[in-house]
């Protein structure tokens, strides 16, 4: 399953250094043996951004609820929203390890901030997947250079994990050739008001059982179209999650994502396997941010006279809390690469990564609120924040219990590659006496 990250190990296996490339797995050399140049540059310009910038506004954002401009302006003036977006269409072409790598140091400073920057990968990842030539020309340059920003309409009030049931309706209204009408409204949609384009997927054929769906790209100010209840957050306060309505929004088929009707669905999964180690780059991100904030208080926290770092139940955690990053932040890269990588079996570790990191982070937030005991309860403290913003990670982009589903049904569909195992596996047979004496009977 970590077929690609460990491919990348094994070019160094003839090499003196691979023992100890192996033995620092979690450390720095094997960041750089496993992430390519390109991710690492990244990183490291995001880590910057997120100290000198996110860091010090994040307590700001979170309790006014606001979208964080000054912070957008930086992430867009440092070339981050051009890192997954390919070189032709105005970004870096870095791919997703190195997305993941920002959103990761992003969200170590603030989980929100680190979802305001992803969510442009969720909205703009249709086009580049199944955008027409001209699409990928119009609305990607705009994201790459942060002077546009895009979400993703895909969940509804009645159709959140059952993605499929979507109600929203394009309608050639005026007959063949016509153009769309879009008439709905969507849920959960993030950045929603601050973005500029909207990636709609509607019922364009609601007869066609595989081929019900097509997505259209929407941009604010068309008419008909409009920003509904905006909510009010447990967590990643920074970014707006609101309502979209379409009420009659009026598209040429230049707007149909791939100028082809009844591939939406299709393209909204293949969407959310590109999409999910970006959260998963959220979850480790927060795990490690709040990691970072117990490890030093336990430190600096006395209590019967010697630091609370010195007692084992404290080391206890701590320990269980750094090897379940660990682990989560290479599942992630490994995910990561695999669509890089375009591996067959990516749908599965995309839902895997997702599923394991967010619920580390979850895990790891609420050990590090107990580290600061009741300190870390309260609002003045930096630690409650990244548990309220860790809990989101297990829900959105297909909630844990989805993830499993689908890590399950594509387990079941590998099976037949294990098919040379069978004669591994005893055959039992069983006498039928009684249909034995049925026969001889008669
Ligand atoms: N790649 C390509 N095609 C895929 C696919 C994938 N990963 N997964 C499914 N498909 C195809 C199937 O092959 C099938 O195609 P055919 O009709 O040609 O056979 C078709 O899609 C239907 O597939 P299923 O029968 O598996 O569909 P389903 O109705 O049983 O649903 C599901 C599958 C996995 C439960 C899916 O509905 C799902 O992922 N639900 C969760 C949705 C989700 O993640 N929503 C979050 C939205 S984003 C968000 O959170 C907001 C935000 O702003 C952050």
């Amino acid at each position: 399953m970590l077929a690609v990250g460990l491919r990348r190990i094994s070019r160094f296996a003839d090499l003196p250094q691979a023992a100890s490339v192996l033995r620092s797995f979690s450390g720095a050399a094997a960041m750089r043996t496993i992430l390519s140049d390109a991710a690492i540059h990244w990183g490291n310009v995001a880590k910057e951004v997120a100290d000198r910038v996110v860091r010090p506004l994040s307590a700001k954002y979170d309790r006014l609820q606001e979208y964080p401009w000054e912070i957008q302006k930086e992430i867009s003036k440092a070339g981050l929203f051009g890192v997954w977006i390919p070189k032709e269409y105005g970004g870096h072409g870095a791919g997703i390890v190195a997305l993941c790598r920002v959103v990761e140091e992003l969200s170590r400073a603030c989980g929100g901030v680190g979802v305001l920057f992803a969510v442009n990968a969720l909205g703009s990842f249709p086009v580049i997947i199944a955008g027409t030539e001209d699409q990928k020309r119009r609305f990607l340059p705009p994201i790459a250079a942060g002077e546009k920003l895009i979400a993703f309409c895909l969940s509804e009030k009645f159709a959140g994990s059952d993605a499929g049931g979507m109600r929203t309706r394009a309608t050639r209204e005026g007959g063949e050739g016509s153009d769309w009408i879009l008439r709905g409204e969507k849920k959960w949609t993030t950045n929603g008001g601050a973005a500029d384009i909207y990636t709609v997927f509607a019922v364009s054929d609601p007869e066609s059982k595989s081929r019900r769906i097509s997505a259209f790209m929407v941009e604010k100010g068309m008419p008909g179209f409009s920003i509904g209840k905006v909510e009010d957050k447990m967590g990643i306060r920074a970014v707006p999650v609101v309502e979209t309505h379409f009420n009659g929004v009026r598209c040429g088929d230049e707007r149909l994502l791939g100028g082809k009707a009844g591939m939406g669905f299709i393209h909204s999964m293949q969407t959310l396997d590109w999409a999910r180690p970006g959260v998963a780059a959220q979850a480790i991100g927060l795990a490690q941010g709040a990691l970072d904030f117990a490890t030093l208080y336990a430190t600096k926290r006395q209590q019967f006279g010697a630091p609370i770092s010195s007692f084992q139940m404290i080391q206890e955690l701590l320990a269980d809390m750094s090897a379940k990053v660990d682990a989560a932040r290479w599942l992630v890269y490994a995910a990561a690469s695999a669509v890089d990588e375009g591996d067959s079996n990516v749908t599965r570790m995309a839902a895997e990564c997702k599923y394991f990191a967010t619920e580390v982070a979850m895990e790891v937030t609420t050990k590090a609120v107990q580290i600061f005991g009741g300190y870390g309860y309260m609002r003045d403290y930096p630690i409650e924040k990244y548990m309220r913003d860790a809990k989101i990670t297990q829900i959105y982009e297909g909630a844990n219990q989805i993830q499993k589903l689908v890590i399950a049904r594509n387990l079941i569909k590998e099976a037949g590659a294990l098919d040379h195992l069978m004669k591994y596996i005893p055959r039992e047979e069983q006498c039928d006496y009684a249909a034995e004496a049925a026969a001889a009977k008669g």
